[in-house]
């Protein structure tokens, strides 16, 4: 697995790490990741982890070197990291900004859901951790994330928006503190913390998601900002750095607070991404799935003694995205593979092993022949995802017993697929992984075929219908996959004065490191308001290309005939938006009154299993 580079640029530092073959992440069956070119972190009086959107993923990448680094190795690294941090008198905080539930089997296939992922996620030291949209979907999630992850992130967990109608006392009440001031330990530094989530409207009515615009309105929010004794802002949230959001909660401290530098975290996008508001503020977002390990660290902030007089200051922010593996770990903490696990690190390690041993992760359903990609490739595309399911997997597994011999039509939205497919064991955990969600699918019988099949042509048409919507929450950003949406989002404030176009490219801009294109890893290859040298592994690019919101299959299908009438089958969690389309396509349908179950207790992830099951063995060759 070695390879070798030619060094064209010193301004990166370079690390050749010694190939030992014991260099390897904890889960046993975690590939050994692979030695790259590094770029150092730099350093400041204050200094941040971060990550967001992890669903469920703290196992690490079991078929992806580059992100193979598990929960422990994370609390071995928060920790060995921290005491880099205070030996030279600075401070570290370790953030999280929601969505860790979903995603992932470790998360969903317990019954109930969640109950080792919180246990193990508990077992890090989080200084400010917040909610996404994720944890508040069903009643069922929000009142495990009450009773667990908030109780185990007791003061350090915030909900500046967020209301839980609390099961035992039965009215709404704050789901965590709003906010919290605290001064950190090294440098003295007094923060103001608060903790958004976007403006959220499809959670189920046991939470009550206030709007951003009004709750930074309100008098505690107010009073916040007035407060003289703070040195810095730290606004933490599941909301994309470039949002609304984040744009009016900026102008508001600013309005007020003129000087006082702001740092924000976000996420929601599954992108990497840093903003820059202004010269003393700014916005990370730290990727998605345990993928990315966001560095941020600011130099020159004031402290209750030694302040800096307005004029002078000009405090200094850098940010980094750590691949998840133990080969950045050791490079940035100076350590190696003896000297830096730590003890509880092992254990949550050993701890992960044996959640995903109980659950039965392991377990080979079929092997993929090859790899399916979401967006590495064009759709239609022999290697795409979609592809596959369109035309191998739906054809010969929909179908309802009570409506034998009936066509059926279905639609399933992209986002409904949310991870690639790899060549070999398609495993128990892979299922989840590829198709987490729950839905099940639903139809209306009897609907003339090309009216059927424009429904799914009016889906794919939504973004340029609703974009003048001004809504966060519009259909295409739920249809199709989140790392698409910030490729589309054309609708949040424009901070930085940069075009949009400009920072779209996470994964689809150039080097421009000098290093031979071929020699190195594929992976993230960011643009962000900072330029080009975020990453701290030096990859290739891997292409995006997007696709549709919707994909369509008739079943049976038969290239020769169309039929009259189909039944019109959906993953009900698109629901409300094919109802919407239909309307469109001259449909004129109650889906209230006339649909109904189709094929009761399967999901799109149990029809995914089944298939693979049937099709893929795994003793060819
Ligand atoms: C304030 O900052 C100065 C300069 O970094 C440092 O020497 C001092 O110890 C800090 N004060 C406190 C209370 O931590
Ligand atoms: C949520 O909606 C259900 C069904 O409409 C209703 O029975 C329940 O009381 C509502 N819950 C709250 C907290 O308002
Ligand atoms: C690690 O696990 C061992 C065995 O269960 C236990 O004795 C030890 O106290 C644990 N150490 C830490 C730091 O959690």
């Amino acid at each position: 697995m070695f390879r070798s580079y030619l060094l064209s640029s010193a301004s990166v530092s370079l690390l050749f790490a010694s190939l030992s073959s014991s260099v390897r992440a904890i889960q046993p069956s975690a590939p050994d990741p692979v030695a790259a070119p590094l770029r150092d972190l730099k350093w400041g009086q204050i200094n941040f982890l971060h990550t967001t959107d992890t669903h469920g993923w703290l196992a690490g990448h079991l078929q992806e070197p580059s992100y193979s680094a598990d929960w422990g190795d994370y609390v071995s690294f928060a920790s060995r990291m921290r005491e880099k941090a205070e030996s030279v008198g600075s401070d570290l905080l370790v953030i999280d900004t929601g969505d860790r539930v979903e995603g992932n089997g470790l998360y969903d296939s317990s019954e109930p859901k969640g109950i080792y992922v919180s246990e193990i996620l508990r077992e890090q030291h989080i200084d400010l951790i917040s909610s996404g949209n994720h944890e508040l979907y069903k009643q069922s999630t929000s009142e495990a994330e009450f009773y667990t992850t908030v109780a185990n992130f007791r003061d350090n967990y915030l909900a500046s928006n967020i209301d839980i109608f609390h099961p035992v006392l039965k009215v709404f009440v704050p789901l965590a503190p709003r906010f919290k001031k605290f001064t950190t330990k090294q440098q003295g530094i007094r923060i103001m913390a608060f903790g958004f989530l976007f403006n959220f409207n499809k959670n189920n009515n046991n939470t009550v998601v206030r709007s951003v615009q009004k709750t930074i309105k309100e008098e505690w929010f107010q009073d916040a900002i007035r407060d003289k004794g703070v040195d810095l802002f730290v606004v933490i949230g599941h909301a994309p750095v470039r949002s609304i959001e984040f744009h009016d909660i900026f102008w508001e401290i600013r309005s007020i607070r003129w000087d006082t530098p702001i740092q924000f975290f976000g996420g929601h996008h599954h992108i990497r991404d840093y903003v820059h508001f202004d010269s003393k503020a700014y916005g990370l977002a730290s990727g998605r799935f345990m993928e990315t390990i966001g560095f941020m660290s600011i130099n020159g902030v004031s402290n209750a003694t030694h302040r800096i007089p307005p004029i002078l200051a000009a405090p200094h922010f850098n940010r980094k995205y750590i691949d998840n593996n133990l080969l950045s770990f050791y490079h940035h903490t100076g350590l190696n593979e003896e000297t830096f696990p730590t003890e509880h690190g092992t254990n949550v390690s050993l701890l992960i092993q044996d959640s995903r041993s109980a659950l039965q992760l392991d377990e080979v359903l079929g092997c993929a022949p090859r790899d399916l990609w979401m967006s590495r490739v064009k759709y239609p595309a022999d290697d795409s995802i979609y592809t596959w399911l369109e035309k191998e997997v739906l054809p010969v597994s929909l179908g309802d017993d009570s409506r034998a011999g009936k066509p059926a039509l279905a639609i399933v939205n992209t986002g409904a697929i949310r991870f690639d497919i790899f060549k070999g064991p398609f495993t128990q955990d892979t299922t989840y992984i590829v198709s987490p969600f729950t839905s099940g699918f639903r139809y209306v019988k009897d609907i003339p075929y090309k009216k059927a099949s424009f429904v799914g042509e009016v889906l794919n048409k939504l973004p340029g219908i609703l974009i003048q919507n001004h809504q966060l929450d519009f259909p295409a950003w739920r249809l199709a996959p989140p790392e698409q949406s910030a490729y589309t989002d054309d609708i949040s404030g424009d901070i930085g004065g940069r075009s949009r176009a400009g920072f779209l490219a996470n994964q689809a801009t150039f080097l421009s490191s000098g290093f031979d294109e071929p020699d190195l890893i594929p992976g993230y290859t960011t643009k962000d308001d900072a330029g080009t040298d975020g990453d701290d592994t030096i990859h290739s690019r891997i292409p995006f290309y997007r696709v549709p919101n919707c994909i369509q299959a008739l079943a049976p299908s038969d290239p020769n005939s169309t039929p009259e009438t189909v039944d019109l089958v959906y993953v009900d969690f698109i629901e409300s938006d094919v109802a919407m389309a239909a309307t469109f396509a001259g449909l004129h349908v109650d889906f209230s009154r006339d649909s109904d179950v189709y094929m009761p207790s399967t999901t799109l992830t149990t029809l995914i299993s089944d298939w693979v099951k049937k099709n893929w063995p795994c003793n060819e060759g």
